[in-house]
């Protein structure tokens, strides 16, 4: 059984990418940021689900005491299962047994154990993590604990109530990151929230996608790798729009340079100060539909942009403390959705970020918006919101 981790609030738009993307996967149970499934899919096709933060793959579960003294049952219990069960990380192919752990260089394998624990006990998370190190040593003894971040094998216990899960970190740090140095910008969303987004999107071969304000550009490069028509996205901070385009541009020694080469539109300057124009076109018979991005500066209150030439917008709105001062708020967004009116075709759809949720609730009246789900993201609350054209 796998675990993957995911921002409060998005359990359910994880289970159905996993239920899309994974071969017979079954989901076991979801709790407050977590999805436990199981599949007997290649352990490299979990790599596909980009809503989670991280994947883990489950040891084992059993049931715990409230005690400190119960730890000495946590110890032995764990010191019972084996560590570098499930995938070999190595080949991300098959499961391995017990060699699923570094042979190349020859020193001690180093471990590091993070707990958590939900529930009246009288031992700290602290006391269980320890406990669980015991365990592993007692199975180990030739192992090393490591330092938090540096480590070969990551194992995690959590406990809620009486019941423990004791699993073992499948991705790296840098999964969630994208594996890449990117430019984050102040109010830049995590990759795994932006990919949340644009999944409730339902990316379609023949959309036109835009993220009016798309800062660093997090959404867009979540769009891009699934098909699509065109990918648009704008902002009016200079600074901000180098940093998207560093990021979606990167220099080819990076091998993420972009194909353009299937493209039913005319070439549009990307220089960030002329204004592309979206135009009806074909794809050619037998192009794959990679997506054409273009990168703008622009106001989203007036896109340069022709009536009724969108398919879907997804965006994270400036929030008030990040962005924009609070007095402005209502202002941008009404300009916005009157824009957003104009410009998205029916039935066109916007899934859009925001905490400032009464100015979009009453900016976005008569597109009837629809609250979807509310997130729990750097100590806000705010709300995935849906509107429809026609
Ligand atoms: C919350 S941030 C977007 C962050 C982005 N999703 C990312 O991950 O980097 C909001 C962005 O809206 C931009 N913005 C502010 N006013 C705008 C306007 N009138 N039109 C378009 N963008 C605007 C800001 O410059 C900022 O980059």
């Amino acid at each position: 059984m796998y675990l993957a981790t995911v921002l409060p609030g998005l359990e359910s738009v994880l289970v159905d990418e996993v239920q899309t993307k994974i071969s017979e996967a079954t989901i076991q149970e979801t709790a407050r940021g977590k999805v436990f499934f199981a599949s007997p899919a290649p352990w490299g096709q979990l790599l596909a689900l980009r809503t989670a933060d991280n994947l883990f793959h489950v040891l084992g579960s059993f049931r715990v005491g409230p005690h400190r003294a119960d730890l000495a049952d946590v110890r032995a219990t764990v010191a019972a299962l084996n560590p570098v069960a499930g995938p070999d990380l190595a080949s991300r192919q098959a499961p391995a047994a017990d060699t699923a752990v570094p042979r190349r260089e020859r020193r001690p394998v180093t471990f590091f154990v993070n707990a958590s624990r939900t529930g009246r006990h009288t031992y700290s998370r602290f006391e269980l993590a320890e406990a669980a190190t015991r365990g592993v040593l007692d199975r180990h003894p030739s192992w090393r604990v490591g330092e938090p971040t540096v480590h070969d094998v990551e194992l995690r216990l959590d406990v809620t109530g009486d019941v423990a899960i004791f699993s073992r970190r499948l991705t790296p740090a840098s999964f969630r990151f994208r594996g890449r140095e990117r430019y984050f910008t102040p109010a830049a969303l995590r990759p795994p929230v932006a990919h949340a987004l644009v999944w409730l999107s339902r990316p379609a071969p023949d959309d036109r996608f835009v993220d009016p304000f798309c800062g660093s550009g997090t959404i867009l490069a979540e769009r891009l790798p699934y098909p699509g028509r065109d990918v648009l996205g704008g902002d009016p901070a200079p600074d901000v729009l180098r940093a998207a385009r560093s990021n979606l541009f990167p220099p080819p020694e990076q091998g993420l340079g972009r194909s353009i080469a299937c493209t039913a539109m005319p070439p549009a300057d990307t220089d960030g100060n002329a204004p592309g124009r979206l135009g009806p076109g074909a794809l050619p018979p037998g192009c794959i539909p990679t997506p054409r991005l273009t990168l703008l500066r622009w106001d989203a209150r007036r896109l340069p942009l022709r009536d009724g030439v969108v398919d879907k917008v997804v965006t994270n709105l400036p929030f008030g403390r990040q962005v924009l001062g609070p007095d402005k708020i209502d202002a941008v967004y009404r300009g916005f959705v009157a824009e957003l009116r104009r410009v998205l075709a029916p039935p066109g759809e916007a899934l859009l970020l925001t905490d400032q949720v009464d100015a979009l609730l009453d900016a976005a009246a008569p597109l009837r918006p629809e609250p979807l789900f509310t997130l729990s993201l750097k100590g806000l609350h705010p709300q995935i919101i849906r509107l429809r054209q026609g």
